[in-house]
């Protein structure tokens, strides 16, 4: 199974902070975010993982990673997004490197407390299809949504004004070969993205989406807010342990 990690578009949310330096370089506690993604990528056994990257400053990723050997990797692959076209136009970008295998695919401000080793064990299980990870929020608007019936998530809705259950989406996706024709029949969303939460609704409507409830916290750090929650959180956990 292969490993993507996005850290494209221009993280205009956290302007002025992203004026001089990419989003996922900005550090969370005492290491830059684009480690957190690659940590859980490793640990889950993925190791041939895909960096996508955009806006001004994408050389400094293979400055501050070269070839991840850090990170116990034998190399890192790069591509580069122009604009910031949506999550599923970035992940269009890495189908060549994908090939016809599966991807576990993070999105490069997602942090998590625990690993997703577990739920990647279960997809390699699974005959085919997708497999999301849920977890509940306070503030559901900000997220892709699920309506679910008992075990079936029947819908996603991204950024609902009225939300249909307190779970949010993460940006932690697992998908089969079949993601990459899903992909070409989407459309640009009201703001001009290709949407994540179509390409997860798409295998629902071919009934193929599979989920689990995420253990341990789990946040994202593309606000000022979720940034500075992100960074307390990791510094928490670096205490205890
Ligand atoms: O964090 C989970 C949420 O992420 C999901 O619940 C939503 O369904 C999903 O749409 C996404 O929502 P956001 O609005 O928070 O996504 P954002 O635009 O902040 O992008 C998240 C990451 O995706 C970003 O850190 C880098 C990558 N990305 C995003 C865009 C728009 C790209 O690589 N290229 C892009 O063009």
């Amino acid at each position: 199974m292969k490993g993507v990690i996005l850290a494209g578009g221009l993280g205009s949310r956290l302007f002025p902070l992203t004026k001089i330096t990419n989003k996922h370089l900005l550090p969370i506690y005492n290491k830059p975010m684009i480690y957190y993604p690659i940590e859980t990528l490793v640990e889950a056994d993925v190791d041939e993982i895909m960096i996508v990257t955009g806006g001004n400053f994408a050389g400094d990723f293979l400055q501050l990673l070269g070839n991840g050997s850090e990170f116990g990797l034998h190399d890192i692959h790069y591509t580069y997004q122009v604009g910031e076209g949506g999550i599923a136009a970035a992940l269009s970008l890495t189908e060549h490197f994908v090939d016809r295998d599966r991807v576990i695919v993070i999105l490069g401000d997602n942090i998590l407390e625990k690993g997703i080793r577990p739920y990647a064990e279960k997809y390699r299980q699974q005959e085919k299809g997708a497999r999301i990870l849920l977890k509940e929020v306070k503030d559901p608007k900000r997220f892709g949504v699920p309506e679910i019936q008992g075990e079936r998530i029947v819908a996603i809705e991204e950024k609902p004004s009225n939300p249909k259950s307190n779970y949010a989406v993460t940006g932690i996706y697992m998908y089969d070969e079949m993601v990459w024709d899903v992909i070409k029949t989407l459309k640009p969303s009201a703001r001009n993205e290709l949407e994540i939460t179509d390409v997860n609704n798409a295998y629902i409507n071919n009934s193929v989406l599979r989920y689990d409830i995420l253990e341990g916290w789990w946040t994202d750090a593309g606000t000022f807010d979720s940034l500075l929650q992100a960074n307390n959180l990791v510094a928490e956990k670096a205490k205890k342990s």
